[in-house]
């Protein structure tokens, strides 16, 4: 498992603590950044991640802004992302089950870094489940054109 991650200014600090938690739970990752505190476009930190887990290179990422919401819509726009915004356990495990997200989005200014800890550990250890899904999903990917 290879995780591609990156934030804007609103999602530094909770980007720092869920890459604290991939370091204990051992699993590589790429940090995108950024590198500094100075207010960043956050679909600037969303396309390199996104294309990056489209083409392969890492099979998940993760998005944080303030509130996720611009990190997932544009994250989205990049064809093979299904990108979840995610603010509880029970959808992280859904998203996972249901529709194969390969990002997830958070937002700092939303929840505290011990739920987003929790979602993020949910998130990535949850298999799609095939089945009626598949074909759902294949939907989706036929929106893509
Ligand atoms: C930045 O102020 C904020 O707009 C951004 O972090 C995010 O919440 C956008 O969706």
């Amino acid at each position: 498992m290879k995780i591609a991650i990156s934030s804007d200014h609103g999602g530094n600090n909770l980007r720092r603590e869920i890459m604290e938690l991939l370091d204990e739970l051992q699993i590589s990752y790429e940090d995108f950044g950024p590198q500094t505190t100075d207010s960043v476009d956050y679909p600037d930190y969303a396309k390199p991640v996104a294309e990056a887990v489209a083409k392969g290179e890492f099979n998940r990422g993760i998005l944080i802004c303030g509130t996720g919401i611009g990190m997932s819509i544009a994250a989205n726009k990049v064809k093979g992302i299904r990108c979840a915004l995610v603010h509880d356990v029970f959808s992280a495990k859904a998203t996972r089950c249901h529709n194969d997200s390969n990002i997830i989005a958070l937002g700092e200014r939303v929840i505290g870094p011990g739920l987003a800890r929790e979602i993020v550990q949910a998130w990535l250890n949850t298999d799609f489940e095939g089945g009626r899904h598949t074909r759902r999903v294949e939907k989706i990917s036929e929106l893509e054109g």
